[in-house]
């Protein structure tokens, strides 16, 4: 009897160790591959109204500015002062327990910057979540795969046309977790053509839901934060836009930051914070001067109130469009973290 005992625990000692050695071989392999992705076929103009309509998406809608700045203080210097600062990267991204990134410098440097990439490494990067380098990207940070080629080729004809910064960026450090979560998790694969469905042209600057989707989904990464996610794996596991995970505050000094915001449900359900708004007038009028009331709130809400009122009013009839879920959110959105 004790012998069979011993006999099972020894295979099963050997089968575990076998998936352990497999497990840990495949990450190694795997956590920091390159990715064979198309190069789209999409080029910089000098047009300058393409060039202004680039930097509007950069510093408006698809929020490019909230990362790729130096750092927390130098995005409020923007909030205070209006003046536009530099994309040249460095902003440290602490993501516990995975690791810590760095958002990367886009302004032309040739050595420092994207003067270093062609025009379809950095469209793949929006598209796919490829760097550069090939490797995978944080697909959850950038979800702009299924913004229009119009607006692709706006943004790169911006970036190309800004002065150059010299800026060296420290590359991504990453944990045993965060390995074993790259080399696993799906929401940091690169993604595959089947998910990619970009239009060429954006739908018209009208107040409609098909123009709020637009915006939503494809540069505002409404989404991200306003649903609820796995903490690992940044999966969707939950209704959509029904509230998401407390965010910390943001890194500038004389903040409680014990304080973390709790993104608030934006579907139509009583009680929500999309319900709290009376009328379209109202909800377009929080967005373009109410701006940030919270000064440690993640939301970038400096670049979105540069938003056209007909952009944020098409916002506005797409979340109405949207099935109630979720839970009534609190009047204040802040939770104590200890
Ligand atoms: C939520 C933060 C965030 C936003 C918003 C954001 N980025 Fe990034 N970006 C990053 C981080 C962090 C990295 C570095 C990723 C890494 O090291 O894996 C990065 C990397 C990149 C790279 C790769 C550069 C290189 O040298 O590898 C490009 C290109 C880029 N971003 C362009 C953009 C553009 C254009 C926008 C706006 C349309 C944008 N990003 C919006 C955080 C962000
Ligand atoms: C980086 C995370 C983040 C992103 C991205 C984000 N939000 Fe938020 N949002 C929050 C947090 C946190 C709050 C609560 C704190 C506050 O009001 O600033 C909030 C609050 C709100 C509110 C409630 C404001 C009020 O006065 O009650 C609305 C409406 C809203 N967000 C809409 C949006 C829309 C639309 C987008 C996309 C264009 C978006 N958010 C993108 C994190 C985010």
């Amino acid at each position: 009897m004790v012998r069979i005992l011993l006999q099972i625990l020894k295979w099963l000692g050997f089968a575990l160790l076998t998936v352990v050695v497999g497990l840990s071989w495949y990450v190694y392999r795997t956590w920091d591959r390159v990715w064979d992705a198309p190069l789209p076929e999409l080029h910089a103009s000098s047009d300058p109204a393409v060039i202004a309509r680039g930097q509007h998406l950069a510093y408006g809608p698809a929020h490019c500015a909230e990362c790729h700045t130096a750092s927390a203080e130098v995005f409020e210097r923007y909030v205070e002062t209006g003046v536009r600062p530099a994309l040249s990267g460095g902003y440290a991204f602490p993501a516990a327990p995975l690791g810590v990134v760095h958002s990367a410098n886009l302004t032309p440097d040739p050595e420092t910057g994207i003067g270093r990439y062609s025009d379809g490494q950095i469209a793949r990067m929006l598209r796919y979540s490829v760097k550069p380098n090939g490797r995978a990207s944080i697909r959850p940070m950038m979800p702009y795969g299924d913004m229009s080629d119009e607006d692709v080729v706006a943004i790169l004809s911006f970036l190309r046309a800004q002065p150059p910064v010299r800026n060296v960026v420290s590359n991504a450090e990453w944990t045993l977790v965060g390995k074993v979560i790259k080399s696993l998790a799906p929401t940091f694969k690169p993604r595959t053509d089947a998910e990619i469905h970009p239009p060429k042209v954006s739908p018209p600057q009208q107040i409609t839901r098909e123009r709020g989707e637009y915006i939503v989904r494809s540069l505002g990464n409404c989404s991200g934060c306003h649903s609820p996610l796995d903490q690992l794996t940044f999966v969707v596991n939950g209704p959509e836009f029904s509230g998401g995970m407390p965010i910390e505050p943001r890194g500038i000094p004389n903040v409680d930051h014990t304080l973390w915001f709790q993104p608030p449900n934006l579907t139509p359900r009583a009680g929500s914070a999309l319900n709290r708004f009376p009328d379209r007038e109202t909800f377009v009028a929080r967005f373009q001067k109410g701006g940030r009331k919270y000064p440690a709130s993640p939301m970038p809400w400096n670049c979105y109130d540069h938003m056209t009122a007909e952009d944020i009013g098409a916002i506005y009839e797409f979340l109405h469009s949207l099935p109630p879920a979720g839970q009534p959110s609190p009047q204040e959105p802040t939770v104590k973290h200890e």
